[in-house]
């Protein structure tokens, strides 16, 4: 199937590594500008070589998700940057994801628990409320979430409770945009593919087993483009 995201705008959080980064890159091949965020500005300014030697062209837009303090508005201020700067946003992908170490709940410590819920359900909430209207002004815009596990099984305590939360959290913001917006949103849980993240899980499993982001990313991309044209 030949992808085309041509004259699309897309915003890719995670986009310095891992599929965050094949899916920004894929996007930008097929035709999008893409705005790239992520912590880390190596890896993001790896991810624009990237795009660019294969003709694309991205923003950076590097920022933390664990605010600095509470005043820390870095978040808030997304939105209405890429309102500004491109007046529409067709295409946001959430696949940043912070890792907490896998643990007995009784053993889940403040300084993780904390972390986990700032940079990943917070944070979710925050990217919600900054891109919505921009999504919602978007005709036919996509706006897709990378979930892993959400079943509870030992050790997954912390990690499991908050997918689950921004599970919940994105089928109320669904609900509440269907009938006043076309906008699309999307979960979807890729397939083990080798990045830090799933290092990180798994280190011991088998990673000539596992999807490359580059593959992963090509599912992802189909993905949207079904939803786009259905
Ligand atoms: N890999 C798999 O097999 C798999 C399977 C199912 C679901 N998923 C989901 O897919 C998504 C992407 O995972 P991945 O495997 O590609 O992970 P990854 O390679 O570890 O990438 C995670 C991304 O999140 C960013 N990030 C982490 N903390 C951040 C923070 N505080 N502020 C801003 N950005 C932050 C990282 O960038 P910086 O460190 O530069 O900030 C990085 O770009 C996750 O939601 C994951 O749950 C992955």
């Amino acid at each position: 199937m030949k992808l085309s995201f041509k004259n699309k705008v897309a915003f890719i959080t995670g986009a310095s590594r891992g599929i965050g980064q094949a899916c920004a890159i894929a996007l930008a091949e097929a035709g999008a500008h893409c705005v790239l965020s992520a912590r880390t500005q190596g890896g993001l300014i790896q991810t624009d070589n990237m795009i660019r030697q294969k003709g694309g062209k991205a923003t950076l837009f590097p920022f933390d998700l664990q605010p600095k303090n509470p005043f820390d508005t870095t978040i808030d201020n997304i939105g209405p940057s890429i309102a500004q700067q491109f007046h529409r946003l067709d295409i946001f992908i959430h696949a940043a994801f912070y890792y907490t170490p896998l643990t007995p709940v009784d053993q889940i410590t403040d300084q993780d628990w904390s972390k986990n819920i700032s940079i990943n359900l917070t944070s979710c909430m925050k990217l919600v409320r900054t891109l919505s209207p921009l999504l919602c002004a978007t005709p036919n815009s996509q706006a897709l979430f990378l979930q892993g596990i959400t079943k509870p099984g030992a050790f997954w305590g912390s990690v499991t409770s908050v997918q689950a939360a921004i599970q919940n959290l994105i089928n109320c913001w669904k609900e509440e945009i269907k009938d006043i917006s076309t906008v699309h949103v999307q979960t979807i849980t890729p397939p083990p593919t080798k990045t830090l993240l799933r290092q990180s899980f798994f280190p011991a499993e088998d990673k000539d087993k596992l999807n490359s982001p580059e593959k992963t990313a090509k599912i992802i991309l189909a993905f949207l483009l079904k939803k786009q044209n259905p």
